[in-house]
């Protein structure tokens, strides 16, 4: 009797080739996390309020061997060998190696017991382009690490504590939370005061179309901690502990103490927490009319009272708005640059995509990157 042949172990479901190449089709050590777009509910996070964002199935991968109490990791996409003490969390302190220090510190500080890894790191989610992508990194690479996976609010945690602390971003828990607690075909509806959180089905034939304006944006600019200050600044005029707790009645009541950038500051916020609750009604109901003039209003608030728009994510949200198939279409993330997100019909996702394309292209100059993505699932350990 011949033995039975060694089943073969299965492969790594959605493993970029690439990824496969370099690390082996069965590498010990495998995990993702994705990237994310924020429905509505912009700078709402860091003022306690809510947010609707969905993880996308543009997602980091890691993959590799186990080593001895060492980090030593290599990109598909940058230069250079990141090493990092996992005893110490001793790493480098610039480039991408700081994002790989911060969270070796961040779990260490957490007290997750920590695995060694040698291996490599590739992406699908377009860097500096307001996606998330360092969220992604971090949610990964803690995934990677981590001898038992923290559950997913634990994890986002320490990814916001590592770019927070350690990288020096004062972010709020939006990007790391979209990213380990996503549910694929929904958004998640965080209430970022006590971190309670709902799914919320994106119909069926909705795509999310995500269009990069080609402008990079630097979220540790200066200008995002600058908002956050004059956020804390008007709630603390208000007297109120954040401006979650404040109505645009308070707003519009307040005399001279709110300066007049404090006050546009808090206008934005309180209406846009408002619109997130309208937007999840709106998404329940099917109301497309209703998603449209929501999304048009969070995007006329983060030009006119937070003044992170851009001329360019202007355009592309007018060019979208006159596109046959969209729904709706606002600026995604911080601002300044990057991404904007448009809710289009399934069967006319990619014809919009490119036509949206070909008009900024025509009228900007600069050519537009651009996805029709779904709601993907959240981080996850696929091996090891
Ligand atoms: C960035 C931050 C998030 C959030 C958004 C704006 O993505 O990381 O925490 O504040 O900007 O909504």
């Amino acid at each position: 009797m011949s033995a039975a042949p060694h089943p073969e172990p299965a492969a790594v479901p959605g493993l970029p080739a690439r990824l496969a190449d370099v690390a082996g089709t069965q590498p010990a050590i495998v995990a993702r996390a994705p990237g994310r777009a924020n429905l509505i509910g912009e700078h709402t996070d860091y003022n306690d309020g809510y947010v609707l964002p969905a993880a996308l199935d543009l997602a980091t991968w890691i993959a590799g061997a186990p080593a001895d109490d060492v980090l030593v990791l290599r990109s598909l996409e940058e230069p250079g060998e990141v090493q990092v003490d996992l005893r110490t969390g001793e790493g480098p302190q610039e480039g991408w190696g700081l994002y790989a220090t911060a969270v070796v510190r961040a779990l260490r500080e957490a007290g997750v017991a920590l695995r060694g890894l040698q291996g490599w790191v590739t992406t699908d989610v377009p860097v500096g382009a307001g996606l998330s992508s360092s969220a992604a990194f971090e949610v990964a690479l803690a995934t990677a690490l981590a001898q038992d996976v923290p559950a997913p609010l634990a994890l986002a945690r320490i990814a916001q504590r590592a770019e927070s602390v350690h990288v020096g971003v004062r972010c709020g828990i939006m990007d790391q939370l979209a990213s380990t607690a996503g549910v694929a075909g929904h958004a998640v509806w965080i209430d970022c005061r006590d971190l309670s959180r709902a799914t919320v089905p994106v119909a069926d034939d909705l795509r999310l179309l995500v269009v990069d304006s080609g402008v990079a944006r630097g979220l540790a600019n200066s200008a995002y901690n600058e908002r956050r200050a004059e956020c804390e600044r008007a709630a603390a005029a208000l007297g109120v502990p954040a401006l979650r707790d404040a109505t645009l009645e308070d707003v519009e009541a307040a005399g001279e103490e709110l300066d007049p950038v404090a006050r546009a500051r808090a206008r934005h916020v309180v209406t846009e927490h408002a619109r997130v609750a309208q937007t999840v009604q709106a998404l329940g109901a099917g109301d497309r009319a209703a998603l449209r003039r929501l999304f048009a209003a969070s995007h006329a608030s983060l030009r006119e009272d937070y003044e992170v728009s851009s001329a360019e994510l202007d355009l592309l949200v007018q060019q979208a708005l006159a596109t046959d198939g969209v729904v709706a279409s606002r600026l995604t993330g911080a601002g300044f640059g990057g991404c904007t997100i448009t809710l289009v019909e399934a069967a006319r996702a990619e014809e919009a995509g490119a036509a949206i394309a070909a008009a900024y292209e025509r009228d900007s100059g600069r050519r537009a990157r651009w996805w029709v993505t779904r709601p993907g699932a959240g981080a996850a350990r696929l091996r090891g």
